[in-house]
């Protein structure tokens, strides 16, 4: 089959390297003399037909920049769309007919989707329906088990490490405990890397259950070998042994609703509270998916890219770029989101960090 035209999006929530994924998937459409269109704020681009005509202009100087020139969405699912005015909350409405269409009203011969877990099982539903598509594999999260590392989660990395390295200082000069709050979702990636790159304390995942006293024995033992501060590194999904999390908000229309958040002021109480050692709490938020991408990152999305056109000439349809010891490869998009990767709690990441005296807050673990 020839390929003449694409349209590319990127969907779910933004990270670093979004604009390097668009750069190298068109100039290498453009080099072949493919057409591509930009579809606007992931797969509402293609309910409402909003798109544009990317150039060699377009994708110039993109390389670093953070965002996505294309717009994002994690809340546009054409399965169950809730946006005004052709849905809402209240009455979604399956809309992915419309999208069939205007795949085939613009000639398109495949769709690239850049995005996470949303993205890819909504890709895969389109592809069911016979929509030639190539993925390439978005989070900050990295929980996507189908690769060994997703574009983002680098960068997202190296800003929770250096706000550890930065809160490191405060807490010494104030003797007092720091609780920093990372994203993840359900995976603990973020918090457990950044946690042993800033030299982290104490460390809460998802994957392992925490127990209030044993954070505070942790703090009250650290104090008694004359460390007056303490470094605490939450995931925002961490459970306690009662499989509580800490929920902020539900979003209607996302593929998962639950939008996870609190755990760091909710600790801050308890420590204080339980140790007598004034406490604060920092939550990261939305400052891990902002910004420039780093350099691993940029050289990951230009990787990403380049073999996703290529996937694409291919006919590598229903399938996704992966990366696998550092080479490019593909896996069927139906595999890679039959599993979340987490961090395996007997796994050696989790042994070096109680090898270098940090607690899991766990009396099972450590
Ligand atoms: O999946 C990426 C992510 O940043 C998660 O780490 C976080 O839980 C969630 O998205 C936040 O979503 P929103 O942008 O809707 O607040």
């Amino acid at each position: 089959m020839s390929i003449k035209r694409i349209g590319i999006l990127t969907a779910g929530g933004d990270c670093p390297g979004l604009n390097a994924v668009v750069r190298a998937v068109s100039k290498n459409a453009l080099k072949h003399g493919v057409e591509v269109l930009g579809f606007k704020n992931g797969f509402d681009g293609l309910v409402r037909n909003e798109f544009i005509n990317i150039t060699n202009h377009t994708v110039s100087g993109i390389l670093t920049l953070g965002g996505t020139i294309l717009g994002s969405s994690n809340i546009a699912n054409p399965f169950n769309y809730t946006l005004p005015p052709f849905g809402s909350p209240e009455t979604p409405r399956d809309l992915s007919s419309v999208v069939m269409h205007n795949f085939k009203e613009n000639r398109l011969d495949a769709l690239i989707t850049i995005g996470g877990d949303g993205t890819l099982h909504m890709s895969q539903q389109f592809v069911d329906m016979g929509m030639p598509i190539v993925a390439v594999p978005k989070t900050i999260d990295n929980d996507l088990s189908a690769t060994d590392q997703t574009f983002g989660f680098d960068s997202a990395l190296a800003i929770a490490t250096e706000a550890i390295d930065r809160l490191h200082t405060t807490a010494q000069s104030h003797h007092r405990v720091m609780i920093v709050e990372t994203m993840g979702r359900y995976a603990g990636w973020i918090a457990l890397r950044s946690a042993i790159a800033g030299g982290g304390d104490i460390v809460l995942i998802p994957e392992i259950p925490y127990n209030d006293n044993v954070i505070v024995n942790a703090i009250l033992e650290r104090k008694n070998r004359g460390k007056n501060f303490s470094l605490v590194v939450a995931a925002e999904g961490a459970k306690n042994e009662q499989g509580e999390q800490a929920v902020a908000r539900t979003v209607a229309g996302s593929t998962d609703a639950i939008r996870l958040g609190g755990i760091a002021n909710k600790l801050s109480q308890m420590i204080e509270d339980k140790t007598g050692i004034e406490s604060r709490a920092c939550v990261l938020g939305h400052t891990q998916r902002g910004g420039t991408p780093t350099a691993f990152d940029r050289w990951l999305s230009t990787l990403y890219g380049a073999k996703a056109f290529d996937m694409v000439l291919e006919g590598k349809f229903g399938y996704m770029a992966a990366l696998h010891a550092f080479k490019m490869t593909e896996v069927k998009i139906s595999d890679a989101i039959s599993n979340l990767k987490r961090v395996d709690p007997h796994g050696e990441e989790v042994r070096a960090a109680l090898e270098v005296g940090m607690s899991f807050g766990s009396a099972e673990i450590g």
